[in-house]
């Protein structure tokens, strides 16, 4: 009996074969009578169904784009019917079979073999992660699971897509803070690393979200920042950088703030020469917005709020840091009818006016042996008075002084020689 037991082994399996040296070491009779007994049937019991449908402990990890290989082995005898592989303990999601259609990813190790049935999955994604089953079936009319191997976890590890920074939806102002959102998707595992900065400097943020909640085969990651910005931000970069393992560099998002920033200018209305003006005097009211961004701003410079006398403007200028400068001007005599008149500098951003500046033109009347120096016709001669006129666009000092060189020299007048403006400016400015 134990003969014709050990040739059917020998046929059949090399795992059964083992045993039977060890039976022979037994020297006992009864022994071996018993351990052949329990040996036949244990063998006739299973009917040859020892079969060991063996997957190797341990999870896997592989990225995206990379080939798998799920190994499995099977040994010992079984009942006719096919391996088959599957995705998930509820065997609802083939992967491979000897018959049957199945993506072209997906090829044997070794072609044919009855005891590897090993497979490779090329151009892993992330949605192949997953448990892999390697199963014994028992043919029959209703094919049924015989045995299943203990299941190969697989985790895919795939690189976070590139950033995209979200701002706010309009302008924000400068010495406010926006809140910025940075997400990346379709990485593997969760572990995620978001850092803010704009230009160089760190913007401490709060921890980063990651979806969902649960395992997943990929993740998303959600980071919020508010970020602080001043009106040199104009030209400043806000960088969303990731760090994943899977990373060789952090990916970096840039997004340039000038984008979202919006920068009140800086008004400024002058009279020159100062309030208050004299008498038939030339004076310019300048009216200035600074340092604005971006550049839908607009300034009007009137007198009166008339639309005859208004003042001309200089083209938009952009100052080194990003921003813009916008300048009007008027200028015009002073005459009595513009005494006390009102000029306004409306500046309007984004078509809301954002400031009015207003300075009324007061003129001083210079009346003779008053302290204020007259500008009276009758006071210089004829000759004098152009050079006069050039001489009073600076400081009150110099026009002091040029009337007081005038009184020292009455007799050059008189004489006849005449002062040519070149001559006389030089002695003004004394
Ligand atoms: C100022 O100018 C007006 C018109 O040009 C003239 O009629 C007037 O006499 C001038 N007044 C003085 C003080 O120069
Ligand atoms: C100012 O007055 C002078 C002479 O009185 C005249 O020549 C000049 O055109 C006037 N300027 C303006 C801006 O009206
Ligand atoms: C502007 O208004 C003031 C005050 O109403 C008036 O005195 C002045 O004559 C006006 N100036 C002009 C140029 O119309
Ligand atoms: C201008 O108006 C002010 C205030 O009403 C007055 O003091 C000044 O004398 C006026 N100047 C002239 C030239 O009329």
């Amino acid at each position: 009996m134990a003969v014709v037991q050990n040739s059917w082994i020998l046929g059949h399996s090399h795992h059964i074969w083992r045993y039977v040296p060890v039976e022979v070491t037994l020297s006992s009779i009864l022994v071996r009578f018993l351990g052949v007994l329990a040996l036949g049937f244990l063998v006739l019991g299973a009917k040859g169904q020892d079969l060991e449908v063996l997957q190797p402990p341990g999870a896997l990890s592989v990225s995206a784009g990379e080939t798998l290989t799920l190994t499995c082995t099977v040994r010992g005898t079984g009942p006719p019917g096919g391996v088959k592989w599957h995705k998930g303990s509820d065997r609802k999601q083939p992967i491979y079979s000897e018959r049957g259609q199945y993506p072209s990813r997906v090829t044997r190790v070794v072609a044919g073999s009855q005891t590897d049935f090993s497979i490779r999955i090329s151009n892993i994604r992330p949605e192949d992660a997953g448990t892999f089953y390697c199963v014994k079936y028992r043919a029959g009319s209703q094919e049924t699971e015989f045995k299943s191997g203990v299941g190969t976890e697989v985790s895919v590890i795939a690189t976070p897509s590139q950033p995209s920074i979200e701002g706010p939806a309009s302008r924000v102002l400068s010495g406010t803070s926006a809140t910025f959102n940075c997400t990346s998707d379709g990485f593997s595992p969760r572990a995620i690393k978001v850092t803010w900065l704009k230009d160089n400097t760190r913007i401490v943020s709060p921890e980063p979200t990651v979806l969902p909640e649960g395992d997943s085969i990929s993740y998303q990651v959600l980071s919020s920042a508010q970020v602080p910005l001043t009106r040199d931000d104009v030209k400043s970069q806000l960088i969303c950088q990731i760090e994943h393992e899977t990373l060789q560099s952090p990916l970096r998002e840039f997004f340039k703030l000038g984008d979202i920033l919006r920068v009140p200018p800086r008004v400024k209305l002058e009279a020159n020469p100062a309030n208050p003006v004299p008498l038939n005097e030339s004076v310019t009211f300048s009216c200035s917005a600074e340092g604005f961004y971006p550049e839908d701003t607009t300034l009007a410079l009137t007198l009166n709020s008339s639309l005859s006398e208004t003042g001309t403007a200089e083209p938009m200028a952009q100052n080194g840091d990003g921003t813009f400068t916008l300048r009007s001007s008027l200028k015009l005599n002073a005459t009595e009818e513009r005494n006390q008149s009102a000029f306004t500098c409306l500046v309007m951003q984004n078509s809301q006016p954002v400031a009015t500046e207003t300075s009324v033109l007061n003129i001083r009347v210079l009346t003779e042996g008053s302290e204020s120096v007259s500008m009276e016709p009758g006071r210089c001669s004829p000759v004098l008075r152009p050079s006069i006129r050039v001489d009073l666009n600076f400081s009150f000092l110099s026009v002091s002084l040029c009337l007081g060189l005038l009184a020292f020299r009455p007799l050059h007048t008189l004489t006849g020689s005449s002062y040519s403006s070149q001559e006389k400016q030089p002695l003004c400015m004394q």
